[in-house]
């Protein structure tokens, strides 16, 4: 808890950039679609598909300064290319995965970074491809970018979004950051927006009847916590639907822009200060209308029983059985068994040109891979359910059942006593000490996991991998 806290317990287990490459043999048995490799799906599990159309992005600061997610300098031929490239490997997976054709999709992510970006002709051929390659009718979809680029460009992605896909919902995701015009400034962010765009983009979802959300961090070098609570009120105030607040995530070595800086690196607050920076922002976002969906998600309380809730992430978290596909460079899949004895996570490569390359040549488009036995399986359901807060009944009775119960049992008595986790009989869930020290908690089980004799290296949820995640 006196290390630098991320966002590892969001990401779950084992994080992208710690896993390991495939080698000649492995792709050679993937290349056959084997079910002994890849377990086969299961119709009734719900399916999630994510789409990063392409990494790149243009702030006039390298990485906005902050910025963990795999980033290129934009170019429109090149984002227009590797979109075609995400279209045809669409394509190709759906032919060699014929149960994927027309499957029932719960929810589909335009993301990875600035989706928005994406030049609107080749956007359009995306979303024609995944409407009639999948079945979107029951879907929410969801796009992701920075906000001018959801008030400009005629025709607007968000007009396409809807002309292409049938879906039942639309949701815009927009990095805000901050409202702070001075510091925009210093992320090089100014041409994305300042505030009057901000509430633009939320207007311009709101009239087509979509949902918005919006990132803010907090505990930015030097941040007064009056600053941060002044982002909170116009957030709430331009009427977004959903508000993300994240700690930002910065320290030396991280491999970041201001992480580099050791001016910047000294204007950090201490973790208990930036701990209790959090909880306020938090106290005021529910004091404000809004109910807390998972350590960084707030979203409106009147949205609780709507059909128009955001549902991509709950899913993730709380489903045993939920199936991701994902395509594009970075893109993650993961299909568990039904039995839950074994289940699989691919990525594909971050590189634009290494994933071209990918696409354009025989075999698996991914190039990591990461097999899970039972207990890295049990391990990666225990940190999913943590990220939403709490483990009921069912998560309990999972962890007495696990081979490593004497390990997690010991450890949850170590958080309870540390004031990070509250229980009674049947659930414990996470205070709010604990939501800021999720990352602490994320390494802490996946030690017990380790303890029980991992056929893996230790470095599972390492800390010292630089890019990929927060
Ligand atoms: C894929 S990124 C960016 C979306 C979009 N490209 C933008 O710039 O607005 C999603 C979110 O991750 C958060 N993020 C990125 N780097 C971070 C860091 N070092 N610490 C905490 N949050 C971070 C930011 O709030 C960002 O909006
Ligand atoms: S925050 Fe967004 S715009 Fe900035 S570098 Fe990351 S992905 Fe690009």
């Amino acid at each position: 808890m006196a290390r630098p806290q991320r966002h590892r317990l969001l990401h779950g287990y084992p994080l992208a950039a710690a896993m390991p490459f495939a080698d000649a043999d492995v792709r050679r048995m993937a290349a056959t679609f084997d079910s002994q490799f890849e377990p086969p799906r299961n119709p009734r599990n719900p399916l999630l598909v994510g789409v990063l159309p392409h990494p790149f992005c243009n702030p006039r600061i390298s990485g906005c300064g902050f910025c963990t997610f795999p980033h290129e300098t934009y170019s429109a031929l090149k984002a227009a290319a590797t979109s075609s490239a995400v279209s045809l490997e669409i394509e190709q997976r759906i032919a060699n995965q014929p149960d994927l054709d027309r499957a029932q999709v719960s929810g589909l992510y335009f993301g990875g970074g600035t989706a928005n970006l994406t030049p609107a002709n080749t956007f359009r051929l995306l979303a024609r491809r995944l409407n009639s390659s999948f079945d979107l009718q029951q879907a929410e979809v969801s796009l992701e970018g920075v906000a001018r680029n959801f008030v400009r460009g005629n025709p607007s992605l968000l007009d396409i979004m809807t002309e292409e896909i049938q879906a039942r919902h639309f949701r815009i995701s927009m990095g805000i950051q901050t409202f702070s015009e001075s510091r925009l400034e210093q992320m090089g962010r100014l041409a994305f927006g300042r505030a009057d765009t901000f509430a633009e983009a939320v207007e311009a979802a709101h009239v087509r009847n979509m949902t918005a959300s919006g990132d803010l961090l907090c505990n930015l070098p030097g941040q007064s916590l009056e600053e941060m609570k002044k982002d909170i009120r116009q957030a709430i105030d331009i009427g977004l639907d959903q508000i993300c607040v994240y700690h930002l995530v910065m320290f030396p070595g991280l491999g970041t822009e201001w992480a580099r800086d050791p001016a910047m690196v000294k204007l950090l607050p201490a973790n208990e200060e930036a701990s209790s920076n959090w909880n306020e922002l938090r106290t005021m976002l529910l004091e404000s209308g809004f109910r807390q969906t998972s350590l960084t998600n707030f979203e409106r309380a009147e949205l609780a029983f709507d059909p128009r809730r955001y549902r991509y992430e709950p899913i993730s978290y709380e489903s045993n059985h939920c199936q991701v596909v994902g395509f594009g460079p970075s893109g993650i899949s993961f299909t568990p068994t039904d039995n839950g004895q074994y289940a699989l996570k691919t990525m594909n490569p971050e590189s634009s040109s290494e994933y071209m390359q990918a696409v354009h040549s025989q075999g698996p488009v991914w190039n990591r891979y990461f097999r899970y036995d039972r207990l890295d399986f049990e391990l990666l359901l225990i940190t999913r359910r943590l990220a939403s807060l709490r483990f009921d009944n069912d998560a309990h009775r999972m962890i007495a059942e696990s081979e490593a119960s004497q390990s997690y049992a010991e450890r949850l008595e170590l958080l309870v006593a540390e004031n990070l986790l509250e229980r009674n009989s049947v659930e414990s869930w996470l205070t709010p000490k604990g939501m800021f020290y999720s990352d602490s908690i994320a390494g802490l089980l996946a030690e017990a996991r380790w303890e029980h004799g991992s056929k893996h290296s230790r470095p599972f949820m390492s800390n010292d991998n630089r890019s990929g995640h927060m």
